[in-house]
């Protein structure tokens, strides 16, 4: 480990960790009368959460509001299901979705990458989630699914309308989401029209993209339907899209504010996968997980009622110091490091290898391009809605080529 005292996340997330350590040192499990459910803040009963689908549920579709839009979401969107529907539909998906193709991407994801910092040109200030961490990952999914390069804006601007504002999940009162969910239900309909069209044209002309590959993938005779590679397609832009963004973003503003580390990172470029890895321990893109119980459960000591709504909280579990040593320091060097934040058990990140992927080959060309990098204003800095995603929105950079 190196000689790192520091013990706080970078600049507005400081709250949210002092949050997250405070809770925990409340109990594992608690019951938050507020908001009515259940805290899970440990290590352990997270894990026994994520890997119990019979008894903690993924499917919340009894509770959601009824928006005609979102309907054909729900359909492919196997993050929301439970056995035996998850496992149908995850199957299918992973027929075409294999680590061959997501490896394939390599050197596609390489150009984009070195395209978007082209673009840079010789500013020595600039917003790097404006220039890289966010158009990076719409523009992989995109290529991914073989969306026409003349199309990628229409990609770019849905999912600005669908992530850019604090309004989808910042609150958990039926009345707010209704009215979150009416507001992006346009950008809804055109999306799902348009991916409806994508499909059909991949049915009459078959190729070699994700999106033919879904038309074709089959288990025992059953094949996806329309909606499903919809559904499927959105689940990707969401799941896909701002998380690594949001990981991008964090890993500059960790190493920004850890020199010791950033530096140890430059002398020992191999290290990068490791350092990755601690980034996503330290601010999880996702911080929590929603869950609802089947039947009555007994987790950590407590009770918990049947139908109850349960948050699995990853930033807690990734800072338990009976799993981590010294946990609030944000150490590259951590060995093993077991953190939560793909999730556990059956419906751990699909897309994990490519986010991996996507960090390496994004920050290797950051690093070898600057010889230095650093936060250029804090005050700039912005974060997103932590209720929403532990991610900067605006990260402006001043740099130095050697
Ligand atoms: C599931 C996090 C990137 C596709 C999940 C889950 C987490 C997660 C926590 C589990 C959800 C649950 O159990 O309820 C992340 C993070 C990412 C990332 C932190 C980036 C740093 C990606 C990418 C893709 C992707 C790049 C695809 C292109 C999915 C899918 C699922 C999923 C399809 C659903 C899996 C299932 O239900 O079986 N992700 N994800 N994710 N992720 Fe990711």
């Amino acid at each position: 480990m190196t000689s790192n005292e520091l013990i706080q996340a970078p600049f507005g997330f400081d709250e949210l960790v002092d949050g997250w350590r405070t809770a925990r040192q409340a109990g594992p499990v608690r019951y938050d009368e507020q908001q009515k459910l259940w805290q899970v803040l440990d290590h352990e009963s997270v894990a026994a959460v994520l890997a119990d689908p019979a008894a903690y549920s993924s499917d919340f579709s009894g509770l959601a509001p009824t928006q005609p839009d979102f309907e054909t979401f729900r359909q492919g969107n196997f993050v929301g299901m439970d056995p035996p529907a998850h496992r149908k539909l995850r199957t299918l998906v992973s027929q075409a979705f294999t680590p061959r193709v997501v490896a394939g991407l390599e050197p596609r994801i390489h150009a984009v990458a070195t395209e978007l910092l082209d673009a840079v040109g010789d500013r020595d200030r600039f917003d790097v989630v404006d220039a890289l961490a966010y158009p990076l990952p719409i523009i992989v999914i995109a290529e991914l699914l073989g969306i026409p390069a003349g199309d990628r804006a229409l990609f770019q601007e849905w999912a600005a309308t669908l992530f850019g504002g604090d309004e989808i999940g910042a609150s958990l009162d039926m009345a707010d989401v209704e009215r979150a969910l009416d507001s992006i239900a346009p950008t809804v309909r055109e999306m799902n029209g348009y991916i409806l069209d994508h499909i059909r044209h991949h049915r009459r002309n078959p190729g070699e993209g994700l999106t033919s590959r879904l038309v074709r993938a089959e288990v025992d005779g059953v094949r996806l339907t329309d909606q499903e590679i919809v559904g499927f397609v959105a689940l990707l832009l969401v799941a896909g899209h701002i998380t690594t963004t949001a990981l991008l973003g964090n890993a500059v503003l960790s190493l920004d504010q850890y020199p010791d580390e950033a530096a140890l990172l430059r002398a020992e470029p191999g290290r990068l996968p490791d350092v990755i890895e601690e980034v996503l321990r330290w601010l999880p893109p996702f911080p929590e997980l929603g869950r609802r119980t089947t039947r009555e459960v007994r987790l950590a000591g407590r009770t918990l009622p049947a139908d109850s709504v349960v948050m699995a909280n990853l930033a807690s579990a990734n800072r338990d110091p009976a799993r981590f040593d010294h946990p609030d320091h944000f150490d590259v060097t951590r060995s093993p490091n077991p953190h939560l934040t793909f999730g556990h058990g059956i419906h751990f990140c699909f897309g994990a290898p490519l986010a991996r992927m996507e960090a390496r080959i994004a920050l290797r060309l950051l690093l070898e391009r600057f010889s230095e990098i650093a936060v250029a204003s804090r005050r700039e800095v912005e974060i997103q809605n932590p209720a929403v995603i532990v991610s900067v929105r605006r990260l402006p950079l001043e740099v130095r080529r050697s």
